[in-house]
């Protein structure tokens, strides 16, 4: 097509839409994101309206230090914080390190206990609100430990092809350098959209959120599998098999993890590419076809974009080799939705690992759910680092990292968590409503330390001249894994001399 006639096009394609497309109108910008206005930086806006160019770009040398008359600090502008608004619990010893919610503070201030001071500086309330360990961290957070979050909402996101087919957004180590291991996406696919049948380097482990597709994969020995997955379930994609994931009509929405920290979606090998990039000659060779079965293939590449319906009934779509399809053992999927979870008080799990789904050889899983006030135990996993992903709700994680250092981190659904191999840590229920997140480690097998049961199995004598702990908290120690904890959900009774379980 020429540049004037898709530019054409364009046009009536927009003039259509906006015609059709029943989306809100724009409001007029309103500059309201809770950030404080000035004087700030020696400017006090609002700055006056000038209507032609006057003043100098620069000033002279009479402002040098020496040159310049100093005039009297005390009637320079103030850094002093007028009547700071302070949150429950906030003025507790640090080292308690309470739950702060600083949703009532216009604005918030970066204080507990007697650490840190009132700002008075530029910043964006709405930032410090949700991540009230990053900005008054509890006292007992040390050292260098790297950043360990990635919010989805700052992944810059990627649209599909064609109109609202879908869209994809992503956290890699371009985002989040520790996270070396494991990258993740965030996929929506729009009633009927594909993800273009491609392929790529990692192996890749999907959790259904919304809706349902039907995947399609190819193996290397020739073999189908097609299956039909709900919110809920997983699949498995091993290195190197191309495969296709179309949405049913109420659409999708999932959870891709790749065993490969710097994986990204725009690196993934593409069928329409593929086709692109070798000699039609060759084409027309390899597929037995006349030159001009080729003119109409895509002329970029798909990557998500609008489908014709999947048949309900799957046999349509089952083509099958003399090899058969892949079956029992070897299946690609795992309808983890309907296995039932493991209650425990305060809240359940259940894993998902190579133990029943061995195809997903490294892959091992959890989903856990943590009721408000409860936490996740205090635990570490011996050799892989954890993939975290927030489902629903909001909780907190503090990483302990060998040997002085730890960080405390907030997060809400959308957000990625990731916690070094070995490295101390536990999820605590920051929210009011359950917490629902997921564990994926790089392990044959789900498993981890609880520092509890850890303590119960040493002798009490060991533990006793190591942590001068009372008996009867020795005593009152877990023989078996607790996983989850209940607690108190007044996350700052602490401070009114109130139990924190
Ligand atoms: C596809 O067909 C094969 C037989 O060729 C069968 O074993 C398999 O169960 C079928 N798969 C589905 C999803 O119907
Ligand atoms: C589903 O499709 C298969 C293969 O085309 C066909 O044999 C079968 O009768 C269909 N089942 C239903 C319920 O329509
Ligand atoms: C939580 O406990 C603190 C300290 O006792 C108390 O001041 C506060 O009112 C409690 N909050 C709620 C919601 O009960």
């Amino acid at each position: 097509m020429h540049q004037l006639q898709k530019l054409l096009l364009a046009v009536a394609l927009a003039h259509w839409q906006s015609a059709t497309l029943a989306l809100p109108r724009p409001l007029p910008q309103i500059a309201d994101f809770g950030e404080n206005s000035g004087p700030v930086g020696g400017v006090a806006p609002p700055v006056p309206t000038a209507t032609a160019a006057r003043g100098g770009l620069r000033g002279d040398s009479s402002l040098l230090g020496g040159n310049a008359p100093l005039p009297d600090p005390a009637n320079s502008d103030s850094a002093v914080v007028p009547d700071p608004q302070f949150v429950n619990g906030q003025g507790a010893d640090a080292k308690l390190g309470l739950y702060l919610d600083f949703n009532s503070a216009d604005p918030p201030q970066p204080i507990r206990g007697e650490n840190g001071a009132t700002n008075p500086g530029p910043r964006t309330y709405n930032y410090e609100k949700l991540n009230p360990d990053l900005y008054a961290p509890p006292g007992t957070d040390a050292g260098d430990m790297p950043n360990l979050m990635w919010p989805m909402g700052l992944s810059h996101n990627r649209a599909g092809t064609g109109r609202n087919s879908g869209f994809a957004r992503q956290q890699n180590t371009a985002v989040l350098p520790a996270a070396v291991a494991m990258a993740g996406v965030d996929m929506r696919l729009a009633p009927h959209a594909y993800r273009e049948l491609h392929w790529h380097t990692a192996n890749e482990w999907a959790l259904m959120l919304k809706g349902c597709v039907r995947v399609i994969l190819v193996d290397d020995e020739g073999r189908s599998f097609v299956d039909d997955v709900y919110a809920g379930d997983v699949w498995f994609f091993p290195a190197g098999l191309p495969h296709s994931i179309q949405a049913f009509e109420e659409g999708a929405e999932f959870l891709l993890v790749f065993d490969q920290g710097d994986f990204t979606e725009d690196g993934t090998f593409l069928v329409s590419e593929l086709f692109l990039r070798n000699p039609v000659s060759v084409l027309s060779k390899d597929l037995r076809a006349p030159v001009d079965a080729f003119n109409d293939i895509p002329k970029d590449q798909l990557y998500i974009f609008n489908g014709t319906p999947a048949p309900k009934n799957i046999s349509e779509q089952n083509a099958t080799s003399s090899a058969g399809s892949v079956t029992g053992s070897g299946s690609f999927t795992y309808h983890w939705s309907r296995q039932k979870p493991f209650e425990v008080p305060g809240g359940s799990v259940k894993i998902l690992d190579p133990l029943t789904f061995p195809v997903a050889k490294m892959f091992s899983a959890a989903l856990v759910t943590v009721q408000p006030g409860a936490i996740r135990e205090v635990h570490w996993h011996t050799s892989s680092d954890e993939w975290n992903f927030f489902l629903q709700g909001a909780g907190r994680i503090t990483v302990y990292g060998a040997p002085a250092s730890s960080r405390t981190f907030d997060f809400t659904a959308g957000g990625v968590g990731y916690v070094p191999a070995a490295a101390g840590h536990y999820v605590e229920n920051t929210g009011t409503e359950d917490l629902i997140f997921l564990e994926v480690l790089q392990a044959s097998k789900f498993s981890d330390i609880s520092v509890a049961q850890w303590l119960a199995l040493t002798p009490k004598q060991v533990v006793k001249d190591h942590l001068h702990l009372p008996d009867s908290v020795i005593d009152g120690l877990p023989r078996e894994k607790p996983i989850i904890l209940t607690g108190n959900k007044n996350l700052t009774a602490l401070a009114g001399g109130g139990s924190a379980f």
